[in-house]
């Protein structure tokens, strides 16, 4: 028997949409109050809304009745009524109510697809499983999400370009020294090096040779349950409060092939009473530079064709983003081989 193997034109595709199996940040806290907000995240439409004690839940944006978008309907704390016509459905995609008909054979049953999903340090995150991982991974979070002694702030902002281009700049750590060279944080560093790659437990490391604790030295990819990218934390200067070190925790999310949203941690260690400091320095006097960084990059990325990869010359200080395109085509291939091979008994028997 042939094993099932996954077109070369599916998996660019999987890859253009995010690989499946996986936790993706969707939205800031803040964006999901008591109005449903419907979303488009890995090319699929989703809802997320807040029940009565606050927790999010997320459901396929669609409802079962004739496909109007739940999101923009009403939220009833433990479900959503459709405006269309008021069909209600609950968090776990269960049809709890039909108000125009009596007996509706929808009642009581699963009828969308639910999302699990998470709340954690000002972000949502969504599980985005296939047909063979509905339930979701454990996600083991880096340490700046989990430990006492960190602190972390989002910033988060859509850009209109893939979301595999968003995450080439960042595994791309030369590119401070020139786009950056007009900033606040960003200008510092050799502007030519030699650069290495060097493993992980969850992936690995891209570096300058040498470089340490000046700029953006270094860039981690992982693989935790999540795609999370940590950049070096860089010295930060006196008067931008109490803190060691200053890093990055990154995580794109594609919304469909041409658009994608960055989410971006500053990170610090810092606690108690210095991390109520921080905070408020941070969004009195830095936010505003950090944009202006955030900014360069978006511009450029926007600036560059859809198909900028079909014709670009790599070398050597790109080998870290092409070993990430390398991680997401296999990744992508292995989940498309897996459910091709699922259901290729079932088409078989059918022959
Ligand atoms: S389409 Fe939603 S209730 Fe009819
Ligand atoms: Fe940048």
């Amino acid at each position: 028997m042939v094993e099932p193997v996954a077109s070369p034109e599916g998996v660019r595709e999987r890859v253009a949409l995010g690989p499946l199996n996986r936790w993706w940040p969707v939205a800031a806290a803040w964006m999901v109050k008591d109005t449903p907000v419907g979303l488009t995240r890995l090319g699929e439409r989703i809802v997320l809304w807040r029940d009565r004690d606050g927790t999010v839940h997320c459901l396929e944006d669609r409802c079962p009745h004739r496909g109007a978008r739940l999101s923009m309907g009403w939220n009833l704390g433990d479900r959503i009524a459709c405006w269309y016509h008021g069909v209600e459905t609950d968090g776990s995609g269960v049809v709890r109510d039909v108000p125009a008909v009596a007996d509706c054979p929808m009642t009581g049953r699963k009828m969308v697809k639910s999302y699990p999903c998470l709340e954690h340090m000002g972000g949502i995150f969504v599980w985005f499983g296939d047909a063979l991982h509905e339930e979701p991974e454990e996600f083991r979070m880096p340490e700046e999400f989990t430990s006492p002694d960190w602190s972390a702030i989002l910033c988060t902002a859509h850009w209109k370009c893939n979301w595999v281009y968003a995450v080439d700049n960042v595994m791309d750590p030369m590119h401070g020294a020139y786009l950056h060279a007009v900033s606040h944080s960003m200008a510092e560093g050799d502007r030519e090096a030699r650069m290495k790659v060097e493993d992980t437990e969850t992936g690995f490391v891209f570096g300058k040779v040498g470089q340490r604790d000046v700029n953006f030295d270094w860039i981690e990819w992982g693989d935790t349950g999540a795609f999370w990218l940590r950049v070096s934390p860089l010295p930060y200067r006196r008067e931008a409060g109490p803190g060691g070190h200053f890093g990055i925790m990154g995580f794109v999310t594609p919304i469909d092939r041409d658009n994608c949203r960055v989410f971006f941690w500053r990170t610090r260690r810092v606690s108690g009473w210095q991390r109520d400091l921080w905070h408020f320095m941070y969004r009195n006097k830095l936010e505003a530079l950090h944009w202006t960084v955030l900014e360069q990059d978006r511009v450029v990325l926007e600036g560059m064709s859809p198909d900028a990869r079909d014709r670009e010359f790599l070398y050597q200080h790109d080998t870290g983003l092409a070993r990430v395109r390398r991680y997401l085509e296999r990744e992508a291939e292995a989940q498309l081989s897996a459910l091709a091979a699922e259901s290729a008994p079932a088409a078989e028997a059918a022959e």
